[in-house]
């Protein structure tokens, strides 16, 4: 019972943002998941600077960032500026990822590696050492609100194993479609770090949904 639960804000109400970050702050939850992208990586464009500046000077927890852009070096310094403390780039975004993780790591942040659902966790092998964080998406990056996909529960085994036997401290974090049922089964496979958008923000009691994945 000691994973953390990162709410993704992709699915806050962005007319209320204050109210959100507020209910965020007074709950359970462990990080603030942030959905970064550029239309370009993915079909679709969340939002951006201004937005994260306002949310990190409200929010009283680590902010979880994840980068779904093309190219994310060009970025890394200032989304520490910004406040991101743990900063995941895309596996598939990446051409000399070793050199990403060293430099995300370099300013103080977790360093999180991200897999698309397509994408073999045997491509972390040489890796694994290097990363804080593995975040594998359960469900095609760029909206919210859709199924999570079964495979990722192999997925997660075969990626404990490795991080096992690798001698690696990566924690496991998911992303996509988890909710009490999916987020169980994830846990019980290995997962660490459950990020849960919709199945939060669309709950009638968002802070007791936030304490429900916590004690899964
Ligand atoms: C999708 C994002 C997710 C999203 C998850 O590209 O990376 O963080 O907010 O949403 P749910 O939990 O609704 O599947
Ligand atoms: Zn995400």
């Amino acid at each position: 019972m000691n994973h953390l639960v990162s709410p993704s804000l992709l699915s806050a109400d962005f007319l209320n943002l204050n109210a959100d970050i507020e209910m965020l702050n007074e709950s359970v939850a462990d990080w603030y998941h942030l959905d970064i992208m550029d239309g370009v990586f993915v079909p679709n464009i969340s939002f951006g600077m201004p937005v994260i500046k306002a949310i990190a000077s409200k929010a009283t927890k680590p902010l979880d960032v994840h980068l779904m852009i093309v190219d994310p070096d060009r970025y890394v310094e200032e989304f520490h500026k910004l406040g991101a403390k743990v900063l995941s780039v895309h596996y598939e975004a990446c051409t000399h990822l070793h050199r990403t993780l060293q430099h995300i790591k370099s300013l103080g942040m977790l360093a999180g590696v991200t897999l698309n659902p397509h994408t073999p966790v045997s491509v972390l092998e040489e890796i694994i050492c290097d990363a804080d964080v593995v975040m594998l998406m359960s469900v095609n990056p760029g909206f919210g609100g859709q199924k999570f996909i079964e495979n990722t529960l192999d997925k997660v085994r075969r990626l404990k194993k490795m991080i096992v036997e690798k001698g690696s401290n990566a924690k496991i974090e998911i992303d996509g479609g988890v909710n009490f049922e999916t987020g169980k089964q994830l846990l019980d496979a290995g997962a660490d770090i459950l990020v849960a958008g919709s199945f939060v923000f669309g709950a009638k009691d968002q802070k007791a949904t936030i304490a429900g994945l916590k004690n899964l």
